[in-house]
């Protein structure tokens, strides 16, 4: 598919108003997206795990307009207050997928959002924010056209999706999702994220990630800026390469289940994103001490038990403790005994792999 299949044919139906709530989850990548082109298209293909419990609930309520509005006309309304101040975020994100809506300046909009995770907890909203909006105005589309696949749907809602946030476009549909294009998976794009297609075996299912809050603070470098320190990386194409080889292992690794493997993979793509980080100009340190001591508190555990729990990072300060459902009881007590006191405010979320967004009404 490219870009243009993705816009509209002409409407066939009038809907004056309605309504459409979605949950939907953030996910924590395996293989890392970091570098994008123009479009927030990804230099790299990159997976994902799922996180149900870490989700934004989102009700769009519209009402179609007389005339149609020369801004967009939207009210946003966070955890019950409105919230002037995340307006502008919003209106970049319609002002980027008008072309593929273009309804949308023909309505008024209230935006009604919560997260299931607090606020400012160093845990991105984006993901899960920017997927369940583009789901919500997804519902409205659905109902201006007579047919739509629910194939269609679900791509169209996760390209959208990354035009907000690329790592939004992992949280739609699946409990694994793959974006950006790999010569090993079938159906792969850069456009969109896809459920992944191939076998995975029984130790990833109901895999856990608890996430341990080691800083709560406002993010240090925004991902636009992020992002954009790959470009004229010394070592952008190397690791763009890397990123393709370990999706290639993964792809093995979830076939049989090898969870050592799993480990390595997952571990050193944490520590190559921060290593990106470090060695950009600018260069930045986003870990702090107490995201190193629960590391080496993880790799003396694995060491001294034969465990299979590994950690992961975001491009924050904050450790996604990964490990299989049948360690649960062991990593809860380890955690517990030994991590928490590296946390804020000994605070932790603790997830599963869930399956991705619902509609909560139609
Ligand atoms: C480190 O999706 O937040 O979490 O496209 O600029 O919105 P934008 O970036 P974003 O970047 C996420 C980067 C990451 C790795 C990942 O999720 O793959």
């Amino acid at each position: 598919m490219t870009e243009n299949d993705f816009l509209p044919l002409a409407y066939t139906n009038t809907v004056e108003t309605g309504t459409a709530t979605y949950k939907s989850p953030s996910n924590i990548a395996l293989v890392k997206y970091w570098g994008k082109k123009e479009n927030q298209l990804p230099q790299n293909p990159s997976i994902s795990f799922t996180l149900d419990a870490c989700a934004t609930t989102t009700t769009v309520s519209f009402r179609k307009l007389e005339n149609k509005s020369v801004d967009f006309s939207f009210d946003l309304w966070f955890e019950g207050s409105q919230k002037e101040d995340f307006k502008p975020k919003i209106s970049t994100f319609l002002a980027r997928i008008e072309a593929y809506l273009p309804f949308l300046k023909e309505y008024h909009f209230k935006i009604e959002t919560s997260n299931s995770f607090p606020h400012s907890s160093g845990i991105a909203s984006s993901a899960s924010g920017m997927s369940a909006l583009a789901l919500c105005l997804m519902e409205l589309e659905r109902k201006l056209v007579s047919t739509m696949t629910a194939d269609f749907f679900t791509k169209k809602a996760s390209f959208l999706s990354r035009l907000g946030s690329g790592s939004a476009c992992r949280s739609i549909e699946g409990a694994i999702v793959q974006w950006g294009s790999h010569g090993k998976t079938q159906g792969s794009s850069d456009l969109y994220g896809i459920k992944y297609p191939y076998e995975v075996h029984d130790n990833f299912k109901n895999f856990h990630d608890t996430i341990l809050l080691v800083d709560k603070g406002q993010k240090q470098v925004s991902s636009t800026v992020g992002h954009n320190l790959m470009h004229n990386h010394p070592f952008a194409v190397e690791r763009f390469k890397q990123a393709h080889d370990n999706l290639d292992k993964l792809i093995t690794v979830f076939k049989t289940g090898d969870l050592n493997e799993f480990i390595k993979i997952v571990e050193s793509e944490a520590l190559t994103l921060h290593a990106m980080m470090m060695t950009s100009l600018p260069y930045f340190i986003l870990m702090k001490p107490n995201t190193l001591e629960i590391i080496n508190k993880i790799w003396a555990f694995r060491e001294k038990t034969g465990s299979n729990v590994c950690f992961t990072l975001d491009a924050g300060a904050n450790v996604h403790v990964l490990y299989p459902e049948n360690e649960k009881q062991e990593i809860y007590q380890f955690i517990t005994s030994e991590l928490l006191v590296y946390c804020e405010n000994q605070q932790y979320i603790c997830d599963r792999i869930g399956l991705g967004a619902r509609l909560m009404n139609n």
